[in-house]
């Protein structure tokens, strides 16, 4: 059941903080604060890419993956949706490794994908919250996300935890390919053993995510901003806001705002941007006054140190708790679907069954 909340999605995002913890208790030992995989039936130092597929926010999550991977481990990765991935025919190198998202692991492309690239010869990783599905038949390996059943259509903690299983993923390659200390190890992960409990700390900032869902719910269209590993964070938002309060909503990476989009603002047409002080915030902050110039709303979530810098230039702040560079995308995921859901509220939609929309999509 629903446990006394009105949906099922607001149960699910209140499970965020369990839903993690629950995912980095088999991957991490709190003592030596190093990740504990099980061992992958390949040598990590020899994978000479990784391609990444999935669909909708599973593949958000899969290009903050892509962040982690390259900046970590210094591996090459190739991204795309499962269902322009299953028709490109993108060359493939010998011994990579392809690696499938999907809370489901029922999703019809994202098994197409993988059915294409064991052809192709690649290991199949897949990071999964339904193990027994049929893309967890068809791995070589399955890292398991433990976020529990998820029953509102709108992908919630699933979502947080499939990027905790990235980050791990990230540093273990880190680790086998040497690009990452054991010191550096022990810092990034203290910092996802601490998420739980700074994740629980974002439902005290409801009522400042609900005046931001008051502004919102005025719209027609919205747009969201971001940079760096928190642009995939500004498309889950948009997503999550399309999907079940129908209002249109676009996500940008903030420094293409001045090639085409900046013409849609106006007073109308808020700009929710996911702008920690930790993530190239002096481009971000330029960006939004360019925006507040044209007249924009101007709605922010940072932290402390960001608020203080956007003083007059956002009409409303939600400050998130302070946390290592590393996990913000994990983070800050969370009150950018608490967004959503409210807006959801407010236009009084069918929260866990918006129209048109399939749990899983199992077919193309
Ligand atoms: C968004 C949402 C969908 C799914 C997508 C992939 O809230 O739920 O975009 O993320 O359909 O589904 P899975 O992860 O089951 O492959």
């Amino acid at each position: 059941g629903k446990d006394g909340y009105r949906h099922y999605m607001e149960k699910e995002l209140h499970e965020h903080p369990v839903a993690i913890g629950q995912t980095l208790k088999r991957i991490t030992d709190p003592a030596s604060k190093r990740i504990t995989l099980p061992p992958m039936p390949f040598d990590l130092a020899q994978v000479p890419r990784v391609t990444i597929t999935a669909c909708g926010s599973a593949y958000y999550a899969g290009m903050v993956g892509r962040y982690w991977l390259e900046s970590l481990a210094r591996i090459p990765v190739e991204i795309d949706v499962a269902s322009e991935m299953r028709y490109r025919e993108p060359p493939q190198p010998d011994k990579g490794m392809a690696l499938l998202i999907s809370q489901s692991g029922e999703t019809a492309d994202t098994l197409g994908v993988l059915r294409s690239l064991k052809k192709a010869g690649q290991s199949i990783v897949s990071v999964l919250n339904v193990e027994h599905s049929t893309i967890g038949r068809e791995s070589d390996l399955v890292l398991g996300m433990d976020a529990g059943p998820e029953i509102s259509v709108a992908s919630t903690k699933a979502f947080t935890a499939q990027l905790s299983v990235l980050a791990a993923l990230a540093i273990e390659f880190a680790r086998a390919r040497g690009t990452m200390d054991q010191a550096h190890e022990e810092r990034l992960t203290a910092s996802l053993l601490d998420l739980p409990s700074r994740a629980a700390e974002v439902f005290t900032r409801t009522k400042d995510i609900q005046a931001m869902a008051g502004v919102v719910a005025q719209a027609r269209d919205v747009l969201y901003l971001g940079r760096g590993i928190c642009t995939p964070i500004a498309f889950e938002g948009a997503l999550k806001l399309k999907e079940i309060s129908y209002i249109h909503a676009e996500a940008y990476a903030a420094g293409e705002l001045k090639h085409g989009p900046i013409s849609l603002i106006d007073q109308t047409v808020p700009v929710v941007a996911i702008a920690p002080s930790t993530i190239l915030f002096d481009k971000t902050l330029s960006n939004l006054q360019e925006a507040k110039a044209r007249g924009g709303r101007i709605l922010v979530f940072t932290d402390t140190a960001g608020a203080k810098r956007l003083e007059g230039v956002a009409e409303q702040i939600v400050i998130m708790p302070d946390v290592d560079a590393f996990v913000v995308p994990i983070l800050y995921a969370i009150p950018v679907q608490m967004l959503a859901y409210e807006v959801a509220l407010l236009k009084g939609t069918d929260v866990d069954q918006p129209r048109n929309l399939a749990k899983s999509v199992t077919v193309e």
